[in-house]
């Protein structure tokens, strides 16, 4: 039988990702959470698991070379890949929200600058409320940009707020619940429907 492609983002969803998939009864023997290896086995040689950067993951199943992936809604809703969005997983909970310094205005004569590692969500959320915007997109400690000018609010993901709280900033507005979810290729979706099905029957008993 052809291998089943799983892709998982390193960071951290991964460990939860990777215990859901435990619990599932699908197990990686080579699997320990300090591994550097980028492609392990499942202990039935079915499951081929590839280790990929968040921002790569998309691209992978959209390509094919991975059949099936776990990934944030947040990056679903920002890439847009096309690709089925088949489970929600109920794992890697958080919030997309709109954040700032207490005292920060969110209507004025002049945009509003705001930083962002989700530039299209966050044009869609501010046209909605009508509220005239520049974004600056940014890869990473998005937290910083109002810290030093570089920007009056951010869009990004809460999950503890411990970020938010120990740089002084608050959540001004909230866009939408996230958590993680399965994504499937669509030629895989014809050419591998039992394998996936069967896959998608294991993660079901548990998340039920
Ligand atoms: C994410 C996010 C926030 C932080 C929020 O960043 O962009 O900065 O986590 O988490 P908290 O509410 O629990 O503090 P991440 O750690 O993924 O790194 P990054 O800043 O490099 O994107």
């Amino acid at each position: 039988m052809e291998y089943l492609t799983l892709a998982i983002a390193t960071g951290r969803t991964s460990k939860k990702a990777m215990a859901l998939l435990e619990e599932s009864g699908i197990s990686f023997p080579d699997y320990h959470k300090k591994t550097r290896k980028l492609v392990i086995y499942d202990e039935t040689k079915t499951v081929k698991l590839i280790f990929v950067k968040t921002a790569d993951l998309t691209t992978y199943v959209e390509k094919g070379a991975a059949d099936i992936g776990i990934i944030g809604k947040d990056t679903i809703m920002e890439e847009q890949p096309d690709v089925y969005e088949l489970l929600d997983l109920n794992l890697g909970k958080c919030q997309l929200v709109v954040a700032g310094f207490p005292n920060q205005k969110m209507q004025s004569e002049a945009p509003l600058i705001v930083a962002t590692k989700y530039p299209l969500i966050t044009k869609s959320f501010f046209d909605e409320k009508g509220i005239r915007i520049e974004t600056i997109k940014l890869n990473g400690s998005i937290e910083l940009a109002p810290l030093i000018g570089l920007s009056n609010v951010i869009v990004d993901i809460v999950e503890t707020g411990t970020t938010l709280n120990e740089n002084g900033l608050v959540q001004l507005d909230k866009i939408i619940d996230i958590s993680a979810r399965l994504i499937v290729n669509k030629a895989s979706f014809a050419t591998k429907t039992e394998q996936i099905g069967q896959f998608i029957t294991k993660l079901k008993a548990i998340l039920e």
